[in-house]
């Protein structure tokens, strides 16, 4: 840990979080990501609720005013154009829904970070069960329109995990001919040893292109998209998810039986992820029946979805992830010639997924592994500062600087208590 003390730092990821308040929604960067981001702004309210819960609940509030008619919550909401940013509200054109956003969302992490808050203040948290119930039925519908009990992605972006060697293959097949000439803005703000490559933005942007030429028709981009993949990280994060918007229908009295039929669905779908060669859940490319034959951080998200059937095998293949870097957990198996340590989703860790597998390594009874990931996570944003994420080898802070879901991680955490070397 560097000179500052706990409580310093405390007090740094709170000035991060207000820092980056637009008023009503939290930017996740500035410069870099200048609008109102899906999970990382679920996350920012997980932070702001350690010091000012009106905040934390405005956070959530804002993000489910740009819900689409259809369910869809959307993973930016552009409430202003921002030159900073490629690409904006201009080239996505997708304005199904009441505010201008983009077309395709993120992780649903926002029935668990509800869930938590739900006690304090129930009649907010039972506002928000409805448009809640409708965005998870939205994954179901437009993402696993077969009912295989996996969803897929339409979008890298959508995984947000944009540049997992998991979408390299599957994005073989996206037609890069008419995206033409475009100018990136991150890369003139961050490393681009740290960012995705060309050849990953060109896929994006066709990906978009084809969300445009379809009218942002979720049923047709099923039924027509050369990228179709399953991921374990949007399928394990919506089971938690279910979850808890289960009890929060118990809570609130409403119909469980719904969800209930989601939940045994999406159970047993993890079975299609598992692959037994890798020791892990992998992703599936739904058009080809290939599936990617490394782990990532993603494989051990389950764990937080209470799928715990493969335990004993997912502890070894973190086992094996632990003696390859000095910090869990990398984004992207260690041991793969493919491991890119600095380069955003193909190697790096971040406190976000961290503290999702952490979760379920405690609800499990894993707690030495848990505990182990959160001192990682504490030792890596004491010395780095609060980076987009980190290098898992030599702790390199990474990407954008003042992150709201590191701030805010530090904060639900209670990061601030660990002291160094005690774990
Ligand atoms: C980006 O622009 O890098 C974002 O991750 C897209 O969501």
């Amino acid at each position: 840990m560097d000179d500052q003390t706990p409580k310093s730092h405390d007090e740094a990821a709170r000035d991060i979080l207000r820092g980056n308040d637009r008023g009503g929604f939290t930017v996740p960067t500035a410069g870099l990501y200048p609008y109102q981001w899906n999970w990382d702004s679920v996350f920012a309210a997980m932070g702001f609720a350690t010091f000012d819960r009106d905040r934390a609940w405005r956070e959530l509030e804002t993000l489910f005013e740009a819900q689409w008619p259809d369910g869809m919550v959307p993973h930016i909401v552009f409430r202003a154009d921002e030159p900073s940013y490629f690409p904006g509200p201009s080239v996505w054109q997708a304005d199904k829904g009441p505010l201008p956003s983009s077309g395709i969302s993120q992780p649903p992490v926002a029935a668990t970070v509800i869930a938590r808050l739900a006690a304090q203040d129930p009649d907010r948290a039972a506002r928000l069960f409805d448009p809640l119930d409708r965005w998870h039925r939205w994954w179901h519908a437009a993402r696993d329109p077969d009912g295989t009990g996996v969803i897929a992605i339409t979008h890298p972006w959508e995984s947000g995990r944009d540049n997992l060697p998991d979408w390299d293959r599957p994005g073989d097949a996206v037609d890069v001919s008419g995206v033409g000439t475009y100018t990136r803005r991150d890369t003139s703000l961050v490393d681009t040893d740290q960012r995705p490559k060309k050849k990953d933005y060109d896929r994006y942007l066709a990906l978009v292109q084809f969300g445009v030429d379809r009218g942002w028709d979720y049923a047709r981009i099923a039924a027509e998209t050369p990228f179709f993949v399953a991921d374990p990280g949007i399928t394990a994060i919506l089971l938690r998810a279910e979850r808890d918007l289960r009890a929060l229908a118990e809570a609130f009295g409403r119909d469980p039986v719904p969800i209930d039929a989601r939940i045994a669905r999406l159970e047993a779908g993890h079975e299609r992820l598992w692959n037994p060669d890798a020791g892990a859940y992998v992703s599936r490319n739904m058009r080809t029946g290939e599936r990617a034959p490394w782990a990532t951080s993603a494989s051990f998200l389950p764990l937080f979805a209470g799928v715990t059937a493969r335990k004993a095998e997912l502890l070894g293949t973190l086992d094996r992830f632990s003696r390859s870097v000095r910090y869990l957990v990398p984004s992207f198996d260690p041991d793969s010639e493919l491991f890119d340590p600095l380069r955003y989703w193909r190697g790096p860790a971040w406190a976000i997924v961290n503290w999702m597998i952490a979760d379920g390594l405690r609800q499990c009874g894993e707690d030495a592994w848990a505990a182990r990931i959160r001192s990682d996570t504490a030792k890596l944003i004491g010395e780095s500062g609060f980076a987009e994420y980190f290098g898992p080898l030599g702790a390199e802070p990474c990407g954008g600087g003042s992150f709201s879901w590191t701030a805010a991680i530090w904060l639900a955490w209670g990061l601030g208590t660990i002291n160094e070397g005690t774990v």
